[in-house]
Parts: C-alpha cells; structure tokens; sequence
C-alpha cells in the first residue's frame, strides 16, 4: 500500500479556509495526514473539509479565533479528540493591512501584531503540552519576505514578520530537549484573496502589481510553491532543520 509523506502525522493549520493555508490543507491530507482546518470563516472552511473527504482524506472543520487564547485550546482539544494526537501545527494564519507609520492607525498596528505574531505564541503555547507528550513534533510558522527586507507600504506587516522569524530561532532553540523542530517560511509574493484585498486598498495598484512581477525574477509563485515547503518542513525529509527560515520567493530577496 502506498503511504502518504506525512502518513497518520496530526496537522492542524490555522488559516486554512482560503489562500495557502486551504491548499495546504489538500496538499497534507492527499500525502496521508488527518487535518484539521482552523479558520474563522466556515463556509470555506467547511468546504475545504468536504473537497478534502471526497477525495479520500481526512479532515475537521474547527472555527476559532486565533488570538483568543479559550477558543485555540478549543480547537487543540477537539483536535485531539478527533485525531489522538497532535505531530504538526502550521500557524499560517495572518493579514497585511497597508498604511505608513504615519496613516497607520494604532488599532491597526495592533490588529497586526495580534494576528500574525501573537496567535503563533497562543497556537504554540496549547500544542507544545500535546507534541511533548507525544514524543515531539513540528511546527511551523508562516513569516513572509516582508520579514526579511523593507516594503514602503507597510510597516507594521513587515515588522511583525520579522518578529515571526526571530521568534522561530527562539522556540526553535527553547524545545530542542522536547523534540519539537521550529522552523518558518518566507514566501514571495502569492496572488491568493489576501494578495488582492491588500493590493485592492493600494492607490496606485496597477503600478505595484507591475513592479513585484517583475522584481521577483521567477516571477509571482502560487500557493502550491508554498504548500509544498511546508509539506518538506512537517516531514522528515527536514529533520536536520530547525530554526531555519526558508525563503521561497522566486529570487526576490537574493538581489
Ligand atoms: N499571499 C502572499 O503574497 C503572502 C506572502 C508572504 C506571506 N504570506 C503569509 O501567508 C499567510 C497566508 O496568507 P494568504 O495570502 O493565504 O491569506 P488569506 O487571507 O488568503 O488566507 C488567510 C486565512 O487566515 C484566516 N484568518 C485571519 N485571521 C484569523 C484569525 N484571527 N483566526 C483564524 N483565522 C484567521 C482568514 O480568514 C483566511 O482564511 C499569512 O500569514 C500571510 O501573511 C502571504
């Protein structure tokens, strides 16, 4: 029989109702994982699940803010109820809201922090426990090229990525004795429904959009380039690694 590269591992993914958290979703659960998709939007998330049993898989829907610390240990223990265990947790889930420091509202600054830094520290701080007991695990956060160099547009966006990088060096070294590898993604730009929201706020679009496809000198990736960097970092295939930050962005940052 043909196993799967992620064969009976547990994943939860947050984020995954839509973008690249959904095809990862597919993408983890075609190479054999039970998922779970963690998302605050059901209709897609449901509909993720059902694409996900139809084609043989398996899968829960689980809504759940991710910064709210009751609803992640929520959806960690309906996890484990359904599955038994916990071996990866892919925090993907994230917003980029454009602004300079100056247009910038507080509230704003604030949101971007809360989603895509402090709900990696909720998400990990649940699961740990879970992957400690089970003898170890994986987990991965979704920072972004944003974290590794300046875009004008938005400050807060990039601050917070890189804060996702640094903080992936951090519990990378903190849970080495539990067996838990710590490692994160930088993705290039993606057009998925975030790409075209933040895009759409933007006055001069047209001219964004223009000069990214032709900085990245591969071009614009899609979401499967980043699905399956994330499937190599949840599998073995990566055991050596951890507090790496793999930047799979088309050459965008090796100029
Ligand atoms: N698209 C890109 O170009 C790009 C580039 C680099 C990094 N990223 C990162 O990849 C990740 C996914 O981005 P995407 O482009 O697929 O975005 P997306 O908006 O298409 O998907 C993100 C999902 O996260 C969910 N989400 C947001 N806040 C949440 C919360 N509080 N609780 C639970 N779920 C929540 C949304 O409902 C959505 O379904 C983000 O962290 C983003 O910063 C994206």
């Amino acid at each position: 029989m043909k196993t799967g590269r992620l064969q009976d591992k547990v994943c939860i993914i947050t984020g995954a109702a839509r973008g690249i958290g959904a095809t990862t979703a597919r993408v983890f659960a075609r190479e054999g994982a039970p998922v779970t998709v963690v998302d605050i939007r059901p209709d897609l998330g449901n509909k993720v699940v059902d694409e996900i049993k139809k084609a043989g898989g398996r899968a829960i829907y689980c809504s759940c803010d991710v910064t709210k610390s009751a609803e992640v240990k929520k959806m960690v223990d309906a996890t484990v109820k359904e599955f038994g265990t916990i071996n990866v947790l892919f925090n993907n889930a994230g917003t980029a809201i454009e602004g300079t420091v100056e247009t910038l509202s507080e509230e704003n600054w604030d949101k971007t922090f809360t989603i895509n830094v402090k709900s990696m520290f909720l998400c990990s701080k649940h699961v740990v426990p879970i992957m400690r007991k089970g003898g170890g695990g994986v987990i991965i956060h979704q920072a972004s090229e944003s974290g590794l160099i300046g875009f004008p547009m938005h400050p807060a966006y990039c601050a917070s990525k890189g804060a996702v990088i640094n903080l992936t060096r951090s519990m990378a070294l903190g849970h080495v004795a539990d067996k838990i590898r710590v490692n994160c993604i930088c993705p290039g730009t993606i057009p998925t429904p975030l790409y075209h929201e933040f895009m759409d706020q933007l006055p001069n679009k047209d001219e964004v959009v223009e000069s990214l496809k032709r900085e990245h000198p591969l071009g614009l990736g899609t979401e499967e380039d980043i699905a399956n960097a994330a499937l190599f970092l949840a599998s073995d295939e990566s055991r050596y690694m951890t507090g790496s930050a793999l930047v799979v962005d088309g050459g965008y940052t090796a100029k």
